[in-house]
């Protein structure tokens, strides 16, 4: 008997039930997780959910109270992937409930309860956190207008696994709760409470309410003692209720039968917006009224209640954190049949179709999954995607393969930011003429080799940064016109001739090093251009930490002492005062009285210079500023003799405070200032000569002596620079930031004792108490430190990071950026550092012939990974550098020492 009953509902739920959907209720019900499909005990038909999710894991839990056969999961270990439910929508202009339950009950045995997030098309609706409640329900009524809902689980931060139970899709009734979901559809509604008034004997649900909402009891809401529940048998016209609540619910009420003010209060998860609907119904033989009061405000005075009819009211209250509903009397008693209170939930509006076709177009372009499903804004933006609303506002598909700038990027119509950096473009720059939104536009590291046209429709572009192209011939026009670019990044292409005019000018920077020739004037392309360096001031100083305060004011030329001197200032302390006006004061002021402690530095005509140069014969090299003579003085000492080009028009004070810094500074391994020059606009520096030459020269110079320059020897150079990049940092005061560390800077004298050189300019004067100092970014390619480039925040650490390239060109024997070989290789720290930190010293410079001690490169190797980290916080100090230095030097001599070398 019972097998029959059994096969003849299968057999009915077979004919009835397709693609998940009970023909009879329109009803999806999914057993997450779940293995079988089974019919529970209100006659619904439950299925697998694996036709509509991919991703996840499946288990089954047995110990969960009251529930003797348990409950199977789906929980979501990958943290990359979306997990997301595709739910099919029969009918896209209607109203759905979507329920789901969510239970951890220690399946993992981690006892550990995740909290996550839950979106439904593209609201971020809801966040669990089974800590509170296990299992945990959500309801939600969502106006649908496609065909298929998405239903996602996210993780949170330190959220841990999210995991599912259960998921069911009803139909309602298609125009109920419209007044609570605003201009439809931008609201969805999130179940808080559905009271059934006045019964106390558990839950209602399907089949007593054909849309399958679960009416609870009120027992739990207070004051409960003092009301009485009534449960009387009449029929009513609902007709008039677009809700249709079941009438097994209103006929049942609360009513207050000795007191005139009957109260429910709601606690709630969270401020926001909530909508009450208060249910009544005339199941007694009289008609009470009463006033109807949510938080104190009476929303309906005089509320009556007729005798065998059904109403209902609505309610919307903003921004609370708290809920209490009175019914308080005018006559009779006051009664309610049934509440339900949702919070409001925004449903963010979708992208653009225009946006969402080019990105998927982009997509397929990448030949990448890169997982871009449903809105690429909300809930959450895409992978390499960022949004300002529903409008796409920035794309970042660097080091992605694309080959060329297809097309569909110029649908991109709200984009700000565009960053294609090494993404093996090539060819001509085109189709962004219309991205009139396009703020930032970054295509370096590719293999562009024109320009394209149109850049003067790039109206709101600030910065664009082509560096390391293979760009040629000579820069549009176009990009004149654009009237917001203060950074031009043209470094490394092949690029030549004369700057469009109307880019030099103050608010914009240009930077043009790397290139065959490119200038300004059309003169300029001597053979100073070629120095790789670029022309900028290279010193900044970081006034001491915890020393405030100004020195005193003592500008007394006469006490300064010496006619020349008096000569060199007035006009210089004239020029000053008029560019700085009153307000610096205290800086040209704190430059002149500087001036009495030049004690060691000389001053020199322009006379005796030119004649100790023999009328700047022999150029001995090329400077951050401008060419490097040699000089015999009358003493019968060799220097070198800096002659300034203005070109970048820094000041005079730019002058004096380096003449002032360079007085100052003295260590053995930094190379001292023997002297100045200050007349009318020249302005020269006279240095000790240092035979040695260049690291730079030694390692990749014409006349390189690589193979002489053993490990220890390198060691010793090393150890020799960062003394000194030590002294400037921890020694000296102010601290000096030397922001140009390379080894073109590193000078060796004859016993090969290495020191640094070349200060250039410094710029800005900082806060006292500084711990960093934003500057416009100044360096040389290849030793550049990443954060700074992109903070602008300037560090100590900054001349860290540079410091370390140097150690690696040390242990490489290779130029930092090397245009050269295959693209892998272009960049010396990319390529070093995993071969470094995996200890392969197959990349070591093969002049060092394989003598050297493992250990001792070991710890170099390690400390300039380290040094050269994206995040300045994780390099180390100098002095911690020059520490591990001083050990792999000891330990490499030892191992000389026991091998019988002799250095
Ligand atoms: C459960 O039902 C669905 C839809 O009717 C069907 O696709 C699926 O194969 C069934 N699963 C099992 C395990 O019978
Ligand atoms: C008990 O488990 C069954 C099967 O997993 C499920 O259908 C049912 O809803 C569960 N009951 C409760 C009260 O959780
Ligand atoms: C879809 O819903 C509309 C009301 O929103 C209703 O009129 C129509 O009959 C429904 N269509 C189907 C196929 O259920
Ligand atoms: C979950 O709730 C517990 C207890 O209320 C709380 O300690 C925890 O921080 C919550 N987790 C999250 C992610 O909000
Ligand atoms: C409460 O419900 C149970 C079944 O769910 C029923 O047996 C019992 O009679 C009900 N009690 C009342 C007072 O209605
Ligand atoms: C039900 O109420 C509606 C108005 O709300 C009315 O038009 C209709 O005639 C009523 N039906 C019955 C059977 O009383
Ligand atoms: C109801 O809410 C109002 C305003 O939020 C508050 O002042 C009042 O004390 C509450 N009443 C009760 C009975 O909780
Ligand atoms: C309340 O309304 C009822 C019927 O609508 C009316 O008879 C009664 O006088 C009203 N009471 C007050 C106090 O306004």
């Amino acid at each position: 008997m019972g097998l029959k009953i059994f096969s003849v509902s299968f057999a009915l739920l077979c004919c009835f039930c397709s693609l998940g959907f009970c023909d009879q209720d329109g009803f999806l019900s999914l057993a997450c997780g779940g293995t079988t499909n089974y019919t529970d005990s209100s006659n619904i038909w439950w299925i697998t959910d694996s036709d509509f999710i991919s991703t996840g894991k499946t288990t089954y839990v047995d110990n969960i109270e009251g529930n003797s056969s348990g409950v199977s999961l789906r929980f979501f270990p990958d943290s990359k992937v979306h997990n997301c439910y595709r739910l099919p929508v029969r009918n896209i202009s209607s109203l759905i409930l979507v329920r789901s339950q969510f239970v951890y009950k220690n399946y993992d045995g981690r006892g550990k309860p995740p909290a996550f997030s839950v979106s439904l098309g593209t609201a971020m609706a809801s966040t669990i956190n089974l800590t509170t409640n296990d299992p945990w329900t959500e309801e939600f009524i969502w106006p649908v207008d496609k065909d298929t809902l998405s239903f996602c689980l996210h993780r949170i931060r330190n959220g841990g696994t999210p995991v599912i139970s259960l998921l069911e899709v009803r139909p309602l009734p298609p125009e109920a709760y419209k007044s609570g979901m605003g201009d439809y559809p931008n609201k969805l509604l999130r179940k808080s409470y559905r009271i059934d008034s006045g019964y106390t004997n558990g839950s209602l649900k399907y089949p007593a309410d054909p849309y399958d909402r679960i009416w609870d009891a009120d027992k739990s809401f207070t004051p409960f003692h003092v009301t009485t529940g009534f449960k009387i048998q009449v029929e009513f016209n609902l007709s008039g209720l677009s809700e249709s609540p079941p009438p097994a619910v209103l006929q049942t009420a609360r009513v207050l039968a000795r007191k005139e003010v009957l109260t429910y209060n709601f606690p709630l998860d969270s401020l926001g917006d909530y909508y009450v609907v208060l249910y009544f119904a005339g199941i007694l033989p009289i008609s009470p009224s009463f006033d109807v009061i949510i938080n104190g405000d009476i929303v309906q005075s005089n509320y009556t209640v007729k005798t065998s009819a059904a109403s209902a009211l609505y309610v919307t209250r903003k921004k609370i954190k708290l809920l209490n509903v009175t019914f308080k009397s005018k006559s009779f008693f006051p009664q309610v049949n049934a509440i339900e209170v949702y919070e409001l939930v925004d449903i963010p509006p979708e992208a653009s179709s225009t946006t969402v076709s080019a990105l998927q177009v982009i997509e397929q372009f990448t030949g990448l999954d890169l997982g871009w499903e449903d809105d690429p804004c909300s809930p959450k933006p895409w992978d390499h995607v960022g949004c300002e609303g529903s409008l796409v506002t920035s794309l970042d598909l660097s080091d992605i393969n694309l080959r060329s700038i297809s097309p569909t990027f110029g649908d991109l119509l709200d984009l700000k930011t565009l960053d294609l950096h090494n993404a093996s473009l090539a060819g001509e720059i085109q189709n962004l003429d219309s991205l009139q939104n396009l703020e930032k536009l970054n295509l370096s590291f590719n293999k562009l080799t024109s320009f394209g046209s149109d850049w003067e429709n790039l109206i709101s572009l600030q910065v664009l940064d082509v560096q390391n192209n293979s760009l040629d011939g000579v820069v549009p026009d176009g990009l004149g016109e654009l009237k917001d670019l203060h950074l031009l990044d043209l470094e490394n292409n092949l690029l030549q001739g004369t700057l469009p005019d109307s880019l030099n000018r103050q608010s914009l920077e240009v930077r043009t090093s790397g290139n065959l020739c490119l200038s300004f004037s059309t003169t300029a392309c001597g053979d100073a251009s070629s120095s790789p360096s670029i022309e900028a001031p290279q010193v900044t100083i970081v006034p001491e930490r915890n020393k405030g305060g100004h020195n005193r004011l003592a500008i007394i030329l006469g006490a300064v002492g010496g006619v020349s001197l008096a000569i060199l200032l007035i006009p210089l302390f004239v020029f000053m005062y008029r560019r700085r006006g009153r307000t610096e004061m205290s800086y040209t002021e704190r430059a002149v009285a500087d001036v009495r402690n030049w004690n060691a530095a000389k001053i020199f005509s322009y006379k005796e210079i030119k004649t100790a140069t023999n009328n700047f014969k022999e150029v001995i090299g090329h400077g951050s500023f401008g060419s490097v003579y040699l000089g015999n003085l009358p003493v019968g000492k060799l220097v070198a003799v800096k002659v300034r080009f203005d070109k970048t028009q820094l000041g005079a004070d730019s002058f004096i405070n380096e003449v002032r810094l360079l007085s100052q500074v003295r260590h053995q391994n930094l190379v001292s200032l023997e002297g100045f020059c200050y007349e009318s606009q020249r302005q020269i520096l006279v240095y000790e000569y240092l035979p040695g030459g260049s690291l730079a020269d030694q390692l990749y110079g014409p006349n390189s002596r690589k193979f002489s320059l053993s490990w220890v020897r390198r060691l010793k150079i090393a150890v020799d620079a960062a003394k000194g990049l030590d002294y400037l940092h921890n020694g000296s005061n102010p601290r000096i930031i030397h922001r140009d560390i390379k080894c073109s800077n590193i000078l060796l004298d004859k016993e090969m004792n290495a020191r640094l050189c070349d200060f250039g300019l410094s710029k800005q004067m900082i806060q006292p108490d500084a711990t960093h100092v934003t500057t416009v970014v100044k360096g040389t390619a290849g030793y550049l430190d990443p954060e700074y480039y992109s903070t602008q925040q300037l560090t100590e650490k900054s001349d860290v990071y540079s410091f370390g390239v140097v150690l690696l060109e040390l242990i490489c024997g290779r130029e930092p950026l090397n245009h050269s070989g295959t693209p892998d290789s272009f960049n010396l720290v990319l390529w070093a550092k995993p071969y470094l930190q995996a200890g392969a010293f197959e990349i070591v410079d093969e002049s060092l012939g394989g003598s050297f001690d493992v250990e001792s490169m070991r710890k170099v190797a390690k400390i300039a990974v380290r040094s050269v980290e994206r995040d300045a916080s994780l390099r180390p100090t100098i002095a911690q550098i020059l520490s591990v230095l001083k050990e792999a030097y000891s330990i490499q001599l030892s191992y000389l020492a026991a091998s019988g070398h002799v250095n």
